[in-house]
């Protein structure tokens, strides 16, 4: 399976140092060929992350979509207007999106929905909170997560999702899943994905989230149903989101280097 490195950058940067991360990443010698990069910039630059990185292997992705088509929703954006201007992938779910915006995972689900209908790649967002954790109802918290928004689509619909796991506690936090907890996450999501079949289990990338770093990135993404990562506070450092990329990369990264 192919490994993801997604950079969230959240409600961070301005124009200009949008434009220069970009550009860094740009810049940089070109991933490792099983590694996708994503990026997911603020809305007001989406378009010239799309412009800057054409060409290059950077996937441009949004950060949340509205599950309508169009309409009367004021401030809002569609799926078909990032299409229109090359956008690829949107999270969605994200639980900043869940906590302070009051999504659900059945508007979560058209979301979704929303976004395969335009061909765009979502990056579908579960997670527990820390008290969920701590009473020992994480699994079946995330169960419930997958099945409210991914419970309606088809296995055809559903090989075209990319999930993150990221547990809340872990996120800007600087308190990272350690692998272990994380490998036990992933291997619970892949076998929730195979009530779908062996096919969509194997297909589904489960990215982890949740300060993840370069100094901690190895350890993750060497976990086998760990396939890449969610990034926020370290995607906005071009230098760190490119060790990172170069972590995702492994093997090939460090013959390369060596050689
Ligand atoms: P973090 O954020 O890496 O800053 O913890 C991850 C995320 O929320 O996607």
């Amino acid at each position: 399976m192919r490994t993801i490195v997604a950079g969230n950058w959240k409600m961070n940067t301005d124009r200009a140092s949008a434009e220069a991360l970009v550009d860094a990443l740009v810049k940089a010698t070109a991933p490792p060929a099983q590694v996708d990069v994503v990026i997911a910039p603020p809305f007001p630059f989406l378009a010239l992350a799309v412009e800057k990185t054409r060409g290059t292997r950077i996937i441009v992705a949004a950060q949340n979509c509205h599950e309508a088509a169009h309409g009367a929703y004021t401030g809002e954006v569609s799926a078909s207007m990032l299409k229109s201007i090359g956008v690829r992938a949107c999270i969605v779910g994200h639980s900043e999106r869940r906590q302070y915006f009051g999504e659900s995972d059945a508007v979560i689900g058209q979301k979704i929905a929303a976004l395969l209908a335009q061909d765009i790649t979502p990056i579908f967002c579960c997670g527990e909170r820390k008290d969920e954790r701590e009473s020992g109802r994480h699994f079946d918290v995330v169960t419930e997560q997958l099945k409210g928004a991914l419970g309606t689509f088809t296995n055809e619909q559903l090989m075209q999702v990319v999930i993150a796991y990221e547990p809340v506690w872990a996120i800007g936090t600087g308190l990272t899943a350690t692998a272990q907890q994380a490998q036990d996450m992933h291997a619970h999501i892949r076998a929730c994905l195979h009530t779908h079949g062996g096919q969509v289990a194997a297909t589904v990338p489960v990215l982890y989230g949740g300060s993840c770093k370069p100094d901690n990135a190895e350890g993750l993404f060497a976990m086998p149903d760990v396939n890449g990562g969610l990034i926020g506070g370290a995607s906005l450092d071009a230098g760190q989101f490119l060790e990172l990329i170069r972590i995702a990369g492994g093997e090939e990264w460090s013959r390369s280097r060596a050689g």
